[in-house]
């Protein structure tokens, strides 16, 4: 069945969307070394991925050393990181697809061996998190117990986010994307797990949503808000966040941000939470529960993200909870993703072993449409010449009998031509 609703255009801040099939931010660590720097192989991937007037959203970019936690993931504090994103956008663009960097600074979830001077990471609060740091020569490590921002740092923090967006703009960037989800920075300030200030910055849901509105502000005055979307995931877990009342907290949040015009807020459903992806967990595909619970608290325009398919996409689209849909893992073995949706077509499957770290591999191989249609029709040109050497066809075979052996071909794929009945083959051409 074809599925319209998720083609039909989207007015998206200061953009117009020609459909509504965003791609998800994506960590993938293949940012080059030394230095953290997006080069060819990455504007490649993104290239691959730009449909015109999509919506692709970039793996979360750390806005300053302090804010990186993983190795190999791209910032955007360099002059080098700056021409970098240039390749990315110009290849977009040339595709006539839009894209927005995601602006991410991880707080708790760093490791001392990311930091510049050694330090331990900064948080809102020093509460250490569960689990394990990736270090920067890819080591696990406990957690530790990061420090306490001090409240006469927080300026120069929110100027990292603003200095961050200004180097986004420079490469070209249609608008940026606070990363406030997932247990980084501004999700540890969000959430009563993780923030426990006394100050401005802590306790009441308007003091713990300060820093947010702060960020958001001065990145705005950078791209004007009408470029500026923020993802939340007010039901997730993962880096062990939790919150004493999360509808409370995430429905202010929402709240305040329907009073200023910005771009999007991009929703993780909690069944989409990345623990789950994680550990590889079958996500249960209905609507979506979350963005129907925070949907009344706001009406500008909403991605939903998590767990969708095409037709959970479209229920979702179809009840007004969300406006758009981001595909994560589909769009990563799908670089066509948009077109296969509107197609109907056959998904490829995802590789999870290369989904972090590595080359080429798991990145920019993956098949398009176009490339599966040209090597089918290779294959059919082969089994055709194999077939006139084996049973001497003088003529091209009709189509019928082509699929027939085609079917016994990829029967026989394991055993090899040298397994093929070709007695089965004769008796099949006498029939056609
Ligand atoms: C390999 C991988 C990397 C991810 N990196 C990010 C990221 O950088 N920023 C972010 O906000 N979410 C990230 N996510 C979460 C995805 O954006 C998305 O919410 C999640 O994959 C669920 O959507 P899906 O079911 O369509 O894959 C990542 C997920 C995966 C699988």
């Amino acid at each position: 069945m074809p599925h319209f609703s998720l083609f039909s255009p989207l007015r998206l801040g200061a953009h117009q969307l020609s459909h509504r099939v965003v791609m998800a931010p994506l960590t993938r660590m293949r940012a080059q070394q030394p230095g953290n720097i997006p080069g060819e192989v990455n504007a490649r991937y993104y290239a691959q991925r730009a449909s015109v007037g999509g919506l692709l959203v970039t793996e979360a970019t750390q806005i300053s050393q302090r804010g990186q936690g993983y190795p190999a993931t791209p910032g955007i504090h360099s002059s080098e990181q700056i021409a970098g994103w240039r390749l990315v956008t110009d290849g977009v663009h040339a595709k006539g697809g839009l894209i927005f960097l995601q602006l991410w600074h991880v707080g708790r979830i760093s490791h001392r061996s990311h930091q510049p001077d050694g330090r331990l990471p900064l948080a809102p609060s020093a509460v250490k998190p569960a689990g394990d740091a990736l270090t920067a020569s890819w080591e696990k490590a406990p957690f530790e117990t990061p420090r306490e921002v001090g409240l006469d740092e927080i300026p120069s923090l929110v100027g990292e986010y603003r200095g961050a967006a200004s180097n986004a703009l420079a490469a070209g960037f249609d608008g940026v994307e606070l990363h406030a989800a997932n247990g980084y920075l501004l999700d540890q300030f969000l959430r009563d797990g993780t923030n426990r200030r006394t100050d401005r910055y802590g306790g009441s849901f308007e003091n713990r949503a300060r820093l947010l509105l702060e960020v958001l502000d001065a990145v705005g005055e950078v791209f004007g808000l009408n470029r500026v979307g923020i993802r939340l995931s007010p039901l997730g877990t993962f880096n062990d966040m939790r919150d004493s009342d999360p509808v409370g907290i995430f429905s202010h949040v929402l709240r305040a941000l329907a009073k200023r015009s910005i771009a999007y807020v991009h929703l993780i459903e909690a069944r989409g939470d990345e623990r789950a992806l994680d550990e590889g967990l079958p996500l249960d595909s209905g609507a979506a529960p979350t963005a129907a619970l925070f949907r009344p608290f706001y009406p500008g325009v909403l991605i939903g993200a998590g767990g969708f398919t095409c037709e959970s996409a479209d229920e979702a689209l179809a009840a007004g909870t969300v406006d758009a849909v981001a595909f994560g893992r589909l769009f990563i073995s799908n670089p066509d993703l948009p077109l296969r949706l509107k197609l109907d077509a056959e998904l490829n499957s995802y590789d999870r072993t290369t989904f972090y770290g590595g080359a080429a591999q798991g990145y920019t191989d993956y098949a398009t449409l176009e490339d599966l249609r040209a090597s089918e029709s290779q294959v059919s040109e082969l089994i055709v010449e194999l077939a006139i050497d084996q049973i001497g066809l003088s003529k091209r075979p009709q189509d019928v009998f082509l699929q027939c052996l085609r079917q016994i071909f990829a029967r026989n794929i394991l055993g090899g031509v040298a397994s093929v009945d070709w007695e089965v083959v004769r008796l099949l051409k006498t029939r056609h």
